[in-house]
């Protein structure tokens, strides 16, 4: 019979011993067959483990053609736009947002291509298989990461839903005066924590953040953060970036009040008390530190432009249809509750926009003045 991947991982510590953190998460969500993700299960929505405002409905997606219908008339009418998506899942977002650019952005529909950044050959089958309607009319690209995305001189639409919170994180614990660094080893036929004295790095990080040193409080730092928002500036000349997910700024989420740090389990809708059972079968995730994804931006040249919660930003989008002589449909008007209003993804989600080469002072409308 094929191994488990708590077998697996099992046997590599047992072999190498105790595995940072990160490692461990890296694993559980990713391995080729049997990770969390990579598996090819059903993950988001009711029928999976977790909703996200992707599941919601199709609103999103509406809403982000009209983001993307503003940027191409920034531009003047570029002849041509890339759209690139990164954790697409099933392909719903995208499906959305392309659908809508069919049937209300008939200017957009001749111009955009869509290019899709999917590492899991199963999520790619799952992709091709939602979306095969609109290649008729729109082209569509598939790269396992960025590194094959090439988008020379073309205008890029970047966008993103709750991908940055499922990059694995290292784990750090303030402990008898000392920050410590949670690792994974195993005792007695199961998976448990063992700490040790954090390396320079780690360290480093915690200087950065300024991070309270509190007899037992707990943070996590994503080491690809960084080198994710840097590469896609490098990628893009000119273009616009939307990244939708569930995070805060550096000062809220190293707030002496979030003591126990933000790691959770999730599976079949049902918070986990143990992000260490069952590996492969249960959601791992923290929260977003968007200040580093400013931060890191401005540094590698773009511009930021807005970061907002969703009850803000997409009440402010949706305005025009809101604003109609036709009253929004019944089944529309609760999507757009479930994604703004504060009980759901309204103030638990933000989103931030970055720029890189947009015209001098432009800002989108989606930002309060
Ligand atoms: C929480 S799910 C969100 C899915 C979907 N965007 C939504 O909002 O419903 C996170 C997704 O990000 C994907 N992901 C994580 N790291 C990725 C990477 N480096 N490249 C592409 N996808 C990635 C995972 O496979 C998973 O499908």
């Amino acid at each position: 019979m094929a191994a488990s991947l708590f077998e697996i991982l099992q046997k590599e510590i047992q072999e190498h011993g105790p595995m940072r953190f990160d490692h461990f998460m890296e694993k559980a969500l990713y391995h080729p067959a049997l990770g969390f993700y990579s598996s090819g299960q059903i993950r988001t929505g009711c029928k999976g483990d977790f909703l996200t405002p992707v599941s919601t409905g199709p609103v999103l997606g509406q809403l982000l053609a009209l983001q993307l219908q503003e940027f191409y008339a920034t531009l003047e009418g570029p002849p041509s736009l890339f759209l690139c998506e990164q954790g697409a899942d099933r392909g719903f977002l995208a499906h959305d947002l392309l659908d809508s650019i069919c049937k209300f952005h008939p200017d957009l529909s001749s111009v955009v291509q869509l290019h899709i950044l999917e590492p899991c050959p199963t999520l790619v089958q799952q992709q091709k298989s939602h979306l095969a309607k609109l290649q008729n009319n729109i082209p569509i690209y598939w790269h396992p990461d960025l590194s094959f995305f090439k988008p020379n001189s073309t205008p890029v639409f970047f966008y993103s839903s709750e991908l940055i919170d499922s990059f694995p994180v290292r784990v750090a614990r303030f402990f008898s005066g000392q920050w410590m660094e949670r690792f994974v080893t195993e005792k007695e036929g199961r998976l448990d924590w063992v700490d040790r004295p954090a390396d320079k790095d780690l360290l480093a990080q915690m200087d950065i953040w300024k991070i309270p040193r509190t007899e037992g409080f707990t943070a996590e730092v994503r080491p690809s953060a960084a080198k994710w928002i840097q590469t896609l500036s490098q990628k893009i000349q000119q273009g616009m970036i939307l990244t939708l997910d569930y995070g805060m700024s550096a000062q809220e989420l190293y707030h002496p009040s979030r003591f126990s740090g933000t790691l959770m389990s999730i599976s079949r809708h049902t918070p986990s008390p143990d992000p260490l059972i069952n590996p492969g079968h249960q959601d791992l995730t923290a929260h977003v530190n968007f200040t580093e994804l400013i931060e890191e931006g401005e540094k590698s040249g773009l511009t930021t432009l807005g970061l907002l919660d969703f009850s803000a930003a997409l009440i402010r989008l949706a305005t025009p249809l809101l604003h109609d002589h036709q009253p929004m449909p019944e089944k529309w008007i609760r999507n757009f509750k479930h994604l703004t209003h504060p009980a759901f993804f309204g103030k638990s989600h933000r989103i931030l926009i970055q720029g890189k080469n947009l015209p001098v002072g432009w800002r989108p409308s989606i930002e309060p003045l």
